[in-house]
């Protein structure tokens, strides 16, 4: 699969498989196994997510060797709020039953971020995790970082779909070389853009899916892409996006579908 190159020179793979909502046991267990059969190599899960223990569950049964695979985590609020970024950490290691992380997170810049991120650097240095980064990060968060003379995040996770293309931030990111990764990049459970018209009309004339037309157009960028399903045909589907190339026309007709829907939270307003 392709990778993206991080600025310490980790690769990523270019498409990893979303476990928000996939829910703690078997759902997630087996979802996660069945995408590391049919290729997957980037998982992307959370504490807060509650399935680590099942996404550790499915790589060890996968019986893939451990650097084939890239794990990321993160850090939820309250051990950011309360200053337990370390143990969070060493929870999440235990819980995934790992001996490293490949990429680790602060979830959301709340209060006490700066000493968190503090920690990730830490745990970097230690060779705990391979890399680092935040999420839902606004250039004001991102300038912050800097200001308190830290070292740049490699990657910022952001929500990025046709509904809601964010390209201010992403601008920022990427000329500071600091990779995008778009969560909900189909739109999530509340804005999906899986029916949209003008996409189903690009989808049609590629013969591919409307999912592959909105994972394309953000690869195609390359921003990192976490599409999230349950259903092995969806899975295999979203891997498939070597077939076709988006011609300019579509990307500016693609460019017309923003409506700043957004379908998380808004880090301007997150507490
Ligand atoms: N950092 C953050 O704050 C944050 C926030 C939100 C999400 N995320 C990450 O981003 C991931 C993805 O975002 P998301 O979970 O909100 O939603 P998403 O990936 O935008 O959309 C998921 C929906 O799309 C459907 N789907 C997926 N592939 C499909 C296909 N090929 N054809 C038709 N339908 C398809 C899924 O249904 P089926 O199961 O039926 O396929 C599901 O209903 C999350 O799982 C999580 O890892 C991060």
């Amino acid at each position: 699969m392709k990778t993206i190159k991080l600025y310490n020179d980790v690769e990523i793979p270019i498409v990893g498989l979303g476990t928000y909502q996939l829910m703690m046991g078997l759902q997630s267990y087996k979802t996660v196994l069945s995408s590391l059969k049919i290729g997957y190599r980037h998982i992307d899960t959370a504490r807060i997510y509650l399935n680590e223990r099942s996404v550790g569950q499915a790589i060890k049964r996968s019986k893939l060797p451990r650097e084939q695979i890239f794990v990321t985590t993160k850090m939820w609020n309250n051990s950011i709020l309360n200053k337990k970024g370390e143990q969070a950490f060493k929870n999440s290691l235990k819980r995934l039953g790992l001996k490293y992380i490949d990429l680790y997170l602060l979830h959301w810049p709340i209060e006490g971020y700066l000493e968190a991120y503090k920690v990730l650097e830490k745990l970097y240095a230690e060779k705990q995790i391979r890399s680092f980064g935040v999420s839902n990060f606004l250039i004001r968060h991102l300038e912050n970082l800097k200001a308190h003379g830290l070292k740049k995040p490699m990657v910022n996770q952001i929500e990025v779909n046709p509904y809601y293309q964010n390209d201010e931030l992403i601008d920022y990111c990427q000329k500071n070389d600091i990779v995008v990764e778009a969560y909900s990049p189909l739109g999530g459970s509340k804005y999906s853009c899986l029916h949209d018209e003008t996409l189903s009309r690009i989808a049609k004339k590629y013969q591919v899916s409307t999912s592959q037309v909105i994972l394309k157009w953000l690869t195609q960028r390359n921003i990192i892409v976490l599409p999230r399903s349950k259903n092995i045909d969806h899975l295999k589907n979203n891997l498939e996006l070597d077939s076709f190339v988006l011609s300019d026309k579509d990307i500016s007709d693609i460019k017309t579908l923003n409506k700043n829907f957004k379908t998380g939270d808004d880090p301007e307003v997150y507490e």
